[in-house]
């Protein structure tokens, strides 16, 4: 598919206001406000330099565009991390420093208010041994009152460290080998507390679930030190093609990420005039014998009577047994048992046009947003994510078949 047009902004997404943008980083709650910071180059379209952007938002779905907060300088550039708050003390966040000779360290910088950085003169942490290259994308979480951890992207698997202070990490376990979807670098890890059960999320820079990159997560225990699974398998976060490198919210109650919505794989050349790049809808995370991620902003549909509808962003609810939504030349089909999303009509160049996922029935949850459509089936235990680039004048939504319920949302 060739000759897309440029997308519209998306009105519900955090985009940057022009350059590149790729995975998010420390999204937190700081006195009531979401804030989210992104990797970015401003001054292009693709990925160079990287640069922490940031955005603001009260609702989760509303983003205003704040202030580049770090910059690379002679020290190198600012690749992924994350943020945390000890007690009421300022933000820490922590991120890989690639320097000019291509050394990744993870290194700390202290915010009061998300807005300014200050590097801290620990810095560089944590540097990697002897020999290894890909040492990358800190995360950093509490583990209950006893001590804080670090994962971390090393190779083909995830370190994690400890500390009790917050700047002297050591190193505890590592995992990965025989686990998992291993056709490329790891990159970008989570780890999340979901009950009884923890879920390691990483990214995989090949072999996605529809070719490409894509997320896998594990669901096992952590005692504080060493992450534990009996399951070898692959499980795929999302099974569309366009969500990467999620990362989980600091200071909210439930458990909540959002990801990169794109692919490695082609994501230098989807059509873009002066932005390029978004990032998914947040998501609540659950377990249910899997994991459960739906939208984290409210609902707020009414019913519409009608079948022939106008959407350039909203957000669907839709029940029936056997049905086709045409949502701007994007078709959602669901039938025996098979929820299939085509987007040969307006995906992006080099990406794979249909994405598929066995679901059990029950109402269907679809956000679009000019060039983003995210799919909830299942309650959530099912997501698939694409990008699209419809024509810009093309509103229409159709549905053909059997639709016992449609709500719909819609977005300013
Ligand atoms: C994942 C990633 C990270 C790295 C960042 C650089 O998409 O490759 O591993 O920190 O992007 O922009």
């Amino acid at each position: 598919m060739t000759g897309r047009p440029a997308p519209a902004r998306p009105r519900v997404h955090v985009t940057p206001g022009r350059g590149w943008l790729n995975d998010p980083n420390g999204p937190v709650l700081l006195d009531g406000r979401h804030h989210v910071f992104f990797q970015h180059q401003p001054d292009s379209l693709e990925w160079g330099p990287m640069h922490w952007g940031h955005a603001v938002s009260d609702d989760l779905l509303h983003w205003k565009a704040r202030p580049i907060a770090m910059k690379p300088d002679s020290d190198g550039v600012v690749y992924s991390g994350s943020i945390v708050q000890d007690g009421d003390g300022p933000l820490l966040a922590y991120y890989t420093r690639v320097s000019p000779d291509g050394v990744e360290a993870q290194c700390l910088a202290t915010s009061d208010d998300g807005d300014e950085w200050h590097r801290h003169h620990a810095s560089p942490l944590l540097v990697p041994p002897e020999g290894v290259t890909d040492f990358r994308d800190p995360k950093v979480l509490r583990y209950g009152d006893s001590h804080w951890v670090m994962v971390l992207a090393v190779g083909e698997e995830v370190w994690f460290y400890r500390s009790d202070d917050l700047l002297t990490w050591v190193f505890t376990s590592r995992f990965g080998r025989g686990y998992g979807a291993h056709d490329g670098v790891w990159e970008t890890p989570d780890l999340i507390d979901l009950g009884d059960t923890w879920v390691l999320s990483v990214s995989v820079i090949s072999g996605g679930p529809v070719g490409g990159s894509g997320t896998q997560y594990f669901a096992g225990t952590f005692d504080g030190d060493t992450f534990t699974t009996e399951d070898t398998g692959v499980h795929w976060v999302d099974l569309g093609p366009d969500f990467y490198a999620p990362q989980s919210w600091w200071g909210v109650e439930d458990s909540t990420w959002l990801g990169w919505m794109s692919n490695w794989s082609y994501a230098a050349r989807v059509p873009a005039d002066t932005w390029r790049g978004v990032l998914s809808l947040p998501r609540t995370l659950t377990w249910d014998e899997g994991l459960v991620q739906t939208p984290a902003p409210p609902f707020a549909g009414s019913r519409a009577g009608t079948d022939r509808l106008e959407l350039v962003a909203g957000r669907l609810r839709v029940e029936g047994d056997r049905y086709e939504l045409d949502v701007r030349g994007t078709r959602l089909v669901v039938a025996d048992g098979l929820l299939t999303l085509d987007r040969t009509a307006t995906g992006p160049e080099g990406g794979a046009p249909v994405a598929q996922a066995a679901v059990r029935g029950g109402a269907l949850e679809v956000v679009v947003d000019t060039c983003t459509v995210e799919v909830f089936a299942d309650g959530g235990r099912v997501a698939l994510s694409a990008l699209v680039y419809p024509d810009l004048d093309q509103h229409e939504l159709r549905i053909t078949g059997d639709v016992d319920t449609l709500e719909v949302e819609h977005y300013d």
